[in-house]
């Protein structure tokens, strides 16, 4: 089982990741590394995702207790790309229908000689959960956990952007709708506070919005013109109506009225401001067809993008587990010749051989 604890739950013992189930935590120079590695998995020239042999003969397990659609093709295109063993399980259908304990499954399939699991989940906490419990050799990576941490998403969010500005650095970002069950900007606001962001505004009604803002290094508005005034990204996310007890707000309709992206709204931001969602998209509810498929938006180029960034952490995870073990591996050798050069080992063998 698994050793990692504390703030280290991810991290290995020379600070690598070992799993990637949250950005919170995480230095800069984590996500720094993920977003050049995945520049380096797509063609300047073509735009194309290259096909590498980094994970052949490594087989990845996805499992999907949720539903999803780009999350888990993107992940199967990208395990794919690196030349893993792929095996997809909709867990919905599957042994848990039986009966059979989550903790059991994970073991009869970790029995199945598997190195990395990608696991969704709608309850807050599984990855972490999973991981506290898989083989030490084994890989755990979160595609969304209920409403705690999509951290693959947010890094290519962070791609994204950085492929349109150049750097996070410095920018003016504004994540409008509803912000307070959504696991993507949970974690999109750690990326972009690790990354520097100069300012990071959350937009959006009183009853989709946290209660402790100013523990997230965020700015609040209700107001969307005055939300999106000057920024230079805009995150419009989806009302996550499954995961609302009661009704928060009074009509989609309404909604949109008040917080909808539309293209007079849109000019209120820097001109050359992008405009970006994670999907699924609602037209008419967040967003309007104008501004989703206008100029400004690059909605379907994260998706693509979403390819290299998993790419990219994964070949990190088995890289750094490479890395550990010659770590290890100079270490007990190290060991070895220090006790050859210790004389009363020597003394000892001299004797032994008289
Ligand atoms: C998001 C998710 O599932 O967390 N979608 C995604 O992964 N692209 C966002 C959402 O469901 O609204």
């Amino acid at each position: 089982m698994s050793n990692l604890t504390g703030p280290n739950i991810q991290l290995n013992e020379l600070g690598q990741l070992h799993h990637f189930l949250t950005i919170e935590g995480l230095k800069q120079h984590h996500l720094v590394e993920i977003l050049d590695t995945a520049e380096s998995f797509i063609n300047p020239k073509t735009r194309e995702i290259k096909q590498v042999p980094i994970l052949r003969g490594k087989t990845i397990m996805n499992l999907f207790f949720e539903p999803s659609t780009r999350t888990r093709t993107t992940f199967e295109i990208a395990e794919k790309r690196l030349s893993a063993q792929v095996e997809s399980l909709d867990i919905q259908t599957s042994a848990a229908k039986k009966g059979e304990s989550l903790l059991d499954t994970l073991w009869n399939l970790q029995a199945m000689q598997t190195d990395m699991f990608v696991i969704r989940h709608a309850q807050s906490g599984a990855a972490q959960f999973f991981s506290q419990h898989v083989a030490p050799h084994v890989h755990v990576l979160n595609a969304g956990d209920g409403q705690h941490a999509h951290p693959t998403q947010a890094m290519l969010d962070m791609f994204t952007i950085r492929k349109h500005k150049g750097s996070i650095y410095d920018l003016k970002v504004a994540i409008v709708g509803d912000v307070l069950h959504s696991r993507v900007v949970r974690s999109q606001i750690q990326a972009l506070s690790i990354l520097e962001a100069r300012e990071i505004r959350v937009v959006g009604p009183k009853t989709l919005m946290p209660e402790s803002p100013d523990a997230m290094g965020i700015h609040i508005y209700h107001d969307m013109e005055e939300g999106i005034k000057d920024v230079d990204v805009i995150i419009m996310v989806r009302l996550q109506n499954e995961r609302m007890t009661s009704a928060l707000i009074p009509s989609e309709k309404e909604f949109f009225k008040l917080y909808g992206l539309t293209k007079e709204r849109l000019a209120l931001a820097k001109p050359d401001a992008i405009v970006m969602h994670p999907g699924p998209i609602n037209r008419g509810v967040e967003i309007s067809s104008a501004v989703a498929d206008g100029p400004q938006s690059v909605i379907l180029e994260q998706v693509t993008y979403g390819i290299a960034v998993r790419m990219a952490v994964m070949s990190i995870i088995m890289s750094n587990a490479a890395q550990l073990k010659q770590h290890h591996a100079e270490q007990e050798a190290a060991q070895a010749s220090l006790n050859l050069d210790d004389p009363l080992t020597l003394d000892a063998i001299v004797e032994a051989n008289s």
